[in-house]
Parts: C-alpha cells; structure tokens; sequence
C-alpha cells in the first residue's frame, strides 16, 4: 500500500520556488531515503509534506487523503513526524522532561518507557540536561521524542549530521530497530553510504526535481550517476 505520494509538487518561499515538479512515493512499511547536495531541496521537500510550506503546485497524498495545504498540526494528528535538522531538543530540560513534551494526540502513544527500550542510553540520562548531551544523544532524544506519538510516518533530516562514524552506526541501527518494527520511515541524508544501508529505495535530489530513483542495490551499482549528482567515491 502506498502511504505517501508526492505528485508534481512545486514549494518555495515566495521567491520564485526551490522544488519544482517533485513526484515521490512511499510504501508503508519501507525506509526510504532522498538523497543530494546542499541547497538542492531535500528540507523544503519535507516542509511541503509537513504543512510548513504549502505545495504551489501539485498534490501530497497520506494513505489517499489529499493533504496539501494542510497545516502542521493537521499532519501530526493524521500521524506524521518530523525530526528537524536541528533536532530543536530544549536545552534546559532533562532528556525525561524532553521526552514530556510533546503534545501526543493518539490512542495508542509510546510511553516514556518504550521509548528508553529503544535507546537505553536515554534511560540512563534521563535526568541530563539536553545541553549536556553529545550530538549522537541529541538525535537518539529527537527521534525518541518523535515516536511518542506513535507515528505512521517518520521523517528524518539528516540524522547523520555532524556525528561520528561510530555513532552514525549507532544511530543506524536504531533507524534499523525501528523499521523492523514496521514504521515508514524517509530519510534525507547528505551521507550517501548511510542512507544507503538502511533503505531499500532512494530518491537523488538536484536543483530541486528528482533526477534519478532506484532499489538502493541498483543505485550502488551507477557510481558514475552517483558521483555526478552526489560526488561519492564508496557506497
Ligand atoms: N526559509 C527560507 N526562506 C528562503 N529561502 C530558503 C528558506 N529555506 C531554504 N531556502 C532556500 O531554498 C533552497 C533549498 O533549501 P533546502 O533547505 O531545502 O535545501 P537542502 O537540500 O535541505 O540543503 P542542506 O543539505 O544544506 O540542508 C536553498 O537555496 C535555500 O537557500
Ligand atoms: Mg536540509
């Protein structure tokens, strides 16, 4: 079944639109990743399914309900879940009190305790401060923070960012553990072999459209497109 459906959306900022004519689907229960350089559109892309932009153009479809033009909280209450790039944490408040926030609006939430289950690291940091935690730990609470809610569609902005490889795979096999579970999950990612890894079809992004999109063991195997769109050596 498909979950979500971009069809030819266009979104900007009112100067003229960054994302021209994108066209995209998700399976339920799929990790998929959209891939590209900087500035190419991968988080107006998300904003455009969140509500935050509304498409100038074109149509955004979750479980075949038109939600263009939806806002925010409408999103959220139909179960879509943004982690930002910046993973907006509180800095003052613990990782327990992070995790309070949320304004969950389900049935069937995750409990604060589900959650440190997926990241025991969370558990023994409950009562930290979000300013004292390390990058890594910052994208464990925000994805964490995210699951509260019990979403149907997870939407992750580069999760790998700033992070060392070690905790990149640590962050990775969360992702994994996730999926498993059979959350639909996409990914935007600027870590090629990351993203990679965990999805099993992907979207490359340039100048705002979809260039090219495969299973991500056919995409590995066109280095030469991937180095043209994304300058990778090794996938
Ligand atoms: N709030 C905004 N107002 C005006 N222009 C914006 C705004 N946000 C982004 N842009 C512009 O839109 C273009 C695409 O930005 P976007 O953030 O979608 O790219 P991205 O692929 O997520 O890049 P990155 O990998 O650096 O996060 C850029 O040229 C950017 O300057
Ligand atoms: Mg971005």
């Amino acid at each position: 079944m498909v979950l979500l459906e971009l069809s030819d959306v266009h979104a900007g900022y009112g100067g003229g639109n960054v994302i021209n004519g994108v066209s995209l689907t998700i399976e339920e229960g799929t990790v998929v990743s959209l891939l590209g350089r900087n500035g190419v559109g991968k988080t107006t892309t998300l904003r455009s399914i969140v509500g935050v932009i509304s498409p100038d153009r074109g149509t955004v479809s979750f479980d075949s309900l038109d939600i263009s033009g939806f806002e925010p909280h409408e999103t959220y209450k139909q179960g879509i879940s943004l982690v930002p790039e910046d993973r907006g944490i509180f800095p003052d408040l613990t990782v327990s009190e992070n995790l309070r926030v949320p304004l969950v609006d389900t049935d069937d939430e995750r409990s604060i305790a589900e959650i440190y289950g997926y990241f025991p690291k969370l558990e023994e940091l409950q009562d930290s401060k979000g300013r004292n935690l390390s990058g890594g730990e910052q994208q464990m609470l925000a994805i964490g923070r995210a699951l509260r809610q019990n979403p149907r569609l997870l939407l992750l902005d580069e999760p790998s960012e700033g992070l060392a490889p070690q905790i990149i795979e640590d962050v990775g096999r969360a992702i994994e553990t996730i999926a498993e579970e059979g959350m639909t999950i996409l990914v935007v990612e600027q870590n090629t072999k990351f993203a990679l890894d965990i999805s099993s079809h992907a979207y490359i992004m340039a100048d705002g459209q979809i260039v090219m999109d495969g299973s991500t063991n056919e995409l590995r195997d066109d280095e030469e497109r991937l180095e043209k769109y994304l300058g990778v050596h090794e996938t």
